[in-house]
């Protein structure tokens, strides 16, 4: 397919009403989390990105049937015969790597492709395989494949993770809910999508207690005893905190409807910090701004930290701001190529290993830039509508990953944009 464009003319108008999706990071969990109970499970609230198509032919490759119905998921596992998932579709999406957990439960072994690393860092598996090894797996590399075995079956135990890692917290929950005993995931990631799967997991019939603390539980089920289940799944935060810097760029007012503010706590005290007005509601969040922004320092964390996922969004907020703001990236090794693009429009930063300084300018202005991961790509964009004249930003595919319709969400909004053959 000939590459596409965005074309965006600086107007600096965003305003108005936008409902996001459900959350990319939760829905290709549990997408994954369905091969725990054979039968149909319905996964409700999808969103339409291209990662959820990979998930999906990640389980049709396994033997499952995946039906699309709008924003609705049917998947079929009764059919799945097969524990391999192999490396031509792990390299196109390394979430695949959360088919492990759940293959290890169904089957008691697992063959799946080692995941590479990505743009924005190594992305290793160290810490799934530690926790994984502590419920009795195996593992050995076969020529870049990950085969995973559980001898004697699995088994409850007590690990304590060295960093709250996303991936690893539910690799291991998706095992552990059919190991036999109790399990206990201490420094467990505190996400809301982590939240997420643990419904989804009791809903078949899982006991997973503390899902959201560092401190979890499971007491183990046997695996006949789970079953499919209908579930929705939580809206995506980081779609959400997107469109609110969005708001506080343009000065809004932006309302963001389908998420929970309770998941977006950091963002919105980084918000008001830097001059915005924040409302809320029960499924809902405005933003607007009178006054000129102000700078502040980020430090990125894990839940409730500051979200990597926005670092990109709130730098350029900063690169906006009155004075100087530092930016610390302290989850991943080499998030900070979206000021590369950002300083093309003018914007003056300096990189220093995990820390940007930014100093704010009056003004960006509009140029062809190139997104290089998605939450890059889809803060090129917000940057292309504050800056003065027209932006061309390529790599489209990076943000159809994770974004739904964004083009459209925007236009919505009031942006001059549109998606053209280049
Ligand atoms: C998930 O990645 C998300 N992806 C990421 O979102 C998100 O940035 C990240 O969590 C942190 O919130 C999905 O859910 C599909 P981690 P994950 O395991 O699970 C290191 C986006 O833009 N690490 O918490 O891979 C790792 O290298 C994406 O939507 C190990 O060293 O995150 C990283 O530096 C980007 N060994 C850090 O920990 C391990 O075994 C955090 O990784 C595991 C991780």
């Amino acid at each position: 397919m000939a590459e596409e464009v965005i074309i965006v003319q600086g107007n600096g108008v965003l305003a108005g009403d936008v409902t996001v999706s459900g959350a990319k990071n939760s829905a290709l969990k549990l997408m994954a989390a369905s091969l725990l109970g054979s039968g149909e499970s319905v996964l409700r609230n999808v969103p339409l990105i291209s990662d959820i198509g990979i998930m999906a032919e990640v389980l049709e490759r396994l033997g499952a049937t995946v039906v699309r119905e709008g924003h609705s998921l049917r998947i079929d596992t009764a059919p799945v015969a097969s524990c391999e998932t192999p490396y031509e579709l792990v390299t196109k999406m390394r979430a695949s790597i959360s088919v492990l957990g759940p293959l290890i439960g169904r089957f008691g072994r697992a063959r799946v492709a080692m995941p590479g690393g990505c743009q924005i860092g190594a992305r290793k598996i160290d810490m799934h395989l530690v926790g994984l090894e502590a419920l009795g797996v195996r593992f050995e590399v076969d020529h870049g494949v990950l085969v995973a075995e559980a001898p004697d079956g699995l088994h409850g135990a007590d690990v304590t993770l060295e960093f709250p890692s996303v991936g690893a917290t539910e690799n291991m929950l998706m095992a552990a809910v059919v190991a036999e005993g109790t399990t206990l995931i201490e420094n467990a990631a505190c996400e809301p999508e982590i939240a997420d799967l643990a419904a989804m997991l009791n809903a078949m019939g899982a006991q997973v207690q503390g899902a959201g603390t560092p401190h979890i539980e499971v007491q183990g089920v046997s695996l006949g005893s789970m079953h499919p289940c209908d579930h929705a799944t939580v809206g995506d935060r980081i779609e959400a905190g997107t469109f609110l810097v969005g708001g506080a760029l343009t000065g809004g007012p932006v309302t963001v409807h389908g998420i929970d503010p309770a998941f977006l706590r950091m963002a919105i005290m980084k918000l008001e910090q830097m001059g915005a007005q924040v409302e809320t509601g029960a499924d809902w969040v405005r933003v607007s701004r009178t006054e000129p922004l102000r700078c502040t320092d980020i430090q990125t964390l894990p839940h409730p930290g500051f979200p990597t996922d926005l670092q990109a969004q709130f730098m350029l907020l900063a690169a906006l701001a009155d004075g100087t703001s530092v930016i610390t990236e302290n989850v991943f090794e080499n998030r900070f190529m979206f000021a590369a693009e950002l300083m093309r429009m003018g914007a003056d930063i300096t990189l220093d290993d995990h820390h940007a300084l930014v100093r704010g300018v009056a003004s960006l202005q509009g140029a062809p830039v190139s997104s290089t991961d998605l939450r890059a790509g889809a803060a090129l964009v917000l940057a292309a509508i504050a800056a003065e004249g027209e932006s061309r930003i390529h790599h489209l595919e990076h943000i159809d990953r994770g974004y739904e319709d964004y083009v459209g969400k925007l236009a919505s909004l009031g942006a001059d944009i549109s998606r053209v053959s280049a």
